[in-house]
């Protein structure tokens, strides 16, 4: 198995840049895991997408294979627990940046970052729900624990909405039957959000107006996934006792604030990361995932479905904030 070759999208360095194509590959040059995966899908998240470009700052080393997600069936393995044949999916870990990913047709992992795909569930639906899911339902999580299930009525921002992570979090929570959902979007069409059946929708130039330290207070609970003067902007409207998780930068990794939300309106504020969750707690956030999953979400959510060759246009939309939704890489 170790000179078997397939194919993968290599990013490699190249005098001052970094290139990225299709390439035969061959499993002796995977980096190290006791589990083959033959990969059916993947799909496209912001952290790929930097993996693209120079000074994306997410590679450890080149040549590398992105892809920080993926799905497929296992072809060997002599991780206990686990047998040839099982569906599983990779999310997070140092797939894709330390470790070789998922944008090819053969993975090889330690088996502890494996999880065995619910049986409902197919291997598509679980690249969609992917990082992008795992991040949501934590951010969710962290939430409850300071009352966001205590009122299916609560005011609820999530930031960055188009996005992966953002309409990931707008389907689970409409799913836990949440009413009054707000979207913060850049973009000027709001189809796209008014498909995921989201209550409202402002855009980011209306919740930059105002800077205020303390302003109206307009949201309890909030997933920010894009950071910087936006956070700033939202801060001083979180309600007393509410909460905001924190997932991403996409605008930027500085806010400035005042310490008044906090000292004032007890204000709490959870900081994300999905990427180093132990196998327990992913296990957890996969069988709330599964129990909230449709039919009608997977379509609504998904706007693209590339193959190897088709990642790097989908990348590039990702960089420059016109992609919608979640790109699906169909592998195998
Ligand atoms: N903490 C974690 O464990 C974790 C896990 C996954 C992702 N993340 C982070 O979460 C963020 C979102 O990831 P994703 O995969 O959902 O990305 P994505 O699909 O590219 O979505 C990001 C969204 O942010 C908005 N956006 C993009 N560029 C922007 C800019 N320059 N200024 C303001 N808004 C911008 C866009 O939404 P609108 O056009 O609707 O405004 C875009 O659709 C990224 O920063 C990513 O690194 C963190």
């Amino acid at each position: 198995m170790s000179d078997k070759i397939f194919k993968a999208l290599i990013v490699d360095e190249q005098d001052d840049s970094v290139i990225s194509s299709v390439k035969e590959w061959s499993v002796d040059k995977l980096s190290e895991g006791d589990t083959l995966v033959e990969v059916d899908y993947s799909a496209i998240n912001y952290k790929d997408a930097l993996a693209t470009v120079k000074n994306g700052g997410v590679i450890r080393s080149y040549p590398m294979i992105p892809g920080i997600d993926f799905s497929g069936t296992i072809i060997e393995t002599t991780h206990d627990g686990l047998k040839v044949g099982d569906k599983v999916v990779v999310t997070g870990q140092g797939t894709g940046v330390s470790h070789t990913g998922g944008f090819s047709e053969i993975a090889r992992v330690p088996g502890e970052w494996i999880q065995v795909v619910p049986q409902e569930m197919d291997l598509k639906v679980a690249a969609f729900v992917g990082t992008a899911g795992i991040t949501a339902a934590q951010a969710i999580h962290r939430l409850e624990s300071i009352g966001l299930n205590n009122d299916k009525g609560a005011s609820i921002l999530i930031t960055g909405a188009t996005g992966g992570v953002g309409s990931m979090a707008i389907n689970l929570l409409k799913a836990q039957g949440f009413t009054n959902i707000t979207a913060l979007t850049r973009k000027k069409s709001t189809d796209y959000l008014e498909k995921l059946g989201v209550q409202h929708i402002i855009s980011t130039d209306e919740m930059l107006e105002n800077t205020r330290p303390l302003q109206k207070q307009e949201f309890d609970y909030v997933i920010d996934t894009i950071g910087g003067a936006t956070l700033e902007a939202i801060l001083p409207k979180i309600s007393y006792g509410g909460g905001i998780a924190l997932c991403g930068n996409a605008s930027g990794i500085k806010f400035n604030t005042t310490v008044l939300p906090f000292i004032l309106r007890g204000v709490t504020m959870f900081g994300i990361d999905s990427v180093q969750l132990t196998s327990d707690e992913k296990k957890e956030l996969w069988q709330t995932i599964n129990q909230s999953i449709t039919k009608e979400m997977v379509e609504s959510t998904i706007s693209n479905d590339v193959s190897l060759e088709g990642i790097l246009p989908v990348t590039k939309q990702l960089l420059e904030g016109t992609h919608s939704g979640r790109t699906i890489v169909s592998i195998k």
